[in-house]
């Protein structure tokens, strides 16, 4: 039997905490051979309902789950961790983007960032959810100084996910044949799907689809779907965030077999400026997140490049005064 590995998830009683804490105690994070304990955070007001969070996870009798810790104490939550899902913040209403959260979110990941680091294992991967997701994930890493820059990471397979599905509905076939696309950049509405290296099979996706359904069709479906699930549900996405968050720790800690697409500290790769936190096409092994700088870009791909590295930096400088 290996060692109980420790996994905190901050905002444990919110939506996307209900859809995934009982996941990953069943296995689906870390492999079905993996036992784990469950560190969860939660703010005052809201520890009543994460007290039902756990009797429902301790009515699983799940076989892998050791223990369940329930805190609204920073230091407790991250004491030890191995693993850390940072969802805890506000999601946004209909209307607003991702980045008008800033302000309400931006302070919280200052404490966690610091929090982390002086209580967490020094081998900790944090994944950061909450929104706007690249940003936050900065200032996360910024106030968690013993720490490398490189065991932080942002959400953005959600955004992968959504452009695979979207390009296999187009093409009429399965998920499983759409390889190499990847999402560059913010979480945000200037996210860019590329399809330029993507394939269909072993068919390059645009010599499958009009180039004008890839750029009026394909990108703002991809860069709205976020807002397109707050319209239809009258909240944000929840199971399909979730399911995301646990893809990525899986395929971080357990390796790829294919590309993928996450947010990592640039260290200048295709020019982006760095030390932000931007979403590069990556693969992952031996717990490292690799970026692919193999890509071939043309001049479309690097004007949308930079423009969500604009509103990245835009951001970074809106909440300086957090790093
Ligand atoms: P929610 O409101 O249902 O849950 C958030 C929970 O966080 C609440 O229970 C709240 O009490 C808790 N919380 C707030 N401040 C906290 C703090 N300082 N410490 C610990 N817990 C705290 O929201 P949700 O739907 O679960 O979404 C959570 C976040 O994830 C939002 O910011 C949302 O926009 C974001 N999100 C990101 C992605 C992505 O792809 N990156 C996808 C979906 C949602
Ligand atoms: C999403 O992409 O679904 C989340 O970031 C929620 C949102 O605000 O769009």
């Amino acid at each position: 039997m290996k060692e109980p590995l420790r996994i905190t998830v901050t905002g444990a009683a919110g939506q996307i905490g209900y859809a995934m804490l009982f996941r990953i105690a069943s296995g689906e994070m870390l492999g079905v051979d993996q036992p784990v304990t469950l560190q969860l955070l939660e703010i005052p007001q809201a520890m009543n309902a994460l007290d039902g969070v756990v009797m429902e996870l301790q009515d699983c009798a799940f076989p892998l789950l050791q223990r369940v810790v329930s805190t609204s104490r920073p230091e407790e939550a991250f004491s030890g961790a191995d693993f850390v899902l940072l969802v805890g913040a506000r999601p946004r209403g209909p209307g607003m983007e991702r980045k008008d959260l800033l302000e309400a979110n931006g302070a919280i990941f200052t404490g966690q960032g610091k929090a982390i680091n002086d209580h967490a294992s020094k081998n900790v991967r944090v994944l950061v959810v909450g929104n706007p997701a690249n940003t936050n994930c900065l200032i996360t890493l910024q106030n968690a100084r013993d720490l490398q820059p490189e065991q932080f990471s942002s959400m953005t397979i959600l955004d992968h996910n959504r452009a695979v599905a979207q390009l296999a509905g187009k093409t009429g076939v399965h998920v499983d044949a759409v390889h190499d696309l990847a999402v560059w950049g913010n979480h945000s509405s200037t996210m860019f799907p590329e399809l330029l290296s993507a394939k269909v099979g072993s068919t390059p996706a645009l010599e499958l689809v009009d180039f004008e359904w890839y750029r009026d069709k394909f990108i703002p479906a991809v860069q709205q779907r976020g807002a397109e699930i707050i319209r239809a549900r009258g909240s944000s996405s929840a199971a399909s965030a979730a399911n995301a968050a646990i893809q990525h720790m899986r395929l971080w800690s357990l390796g790829t077999t294919t590309v993928t697409s996450m947010g990592t500290v640039s260290c200048g790769e295709y020019d982006i400026t760095e030390g932000i936190v931007y979403s590069f096409p990556v693969t992952c092994r031996a717990g490292k997140i690799d970026i692919d700088t193999s890509r071939k870009l043309d001049d479309f791909c690097v004007e949308r490049l930079r423009l969500t590295e604009k509103e990245l930096l835009e951001e970074r400088d809106a909440i300086k005064h957090l790093l």
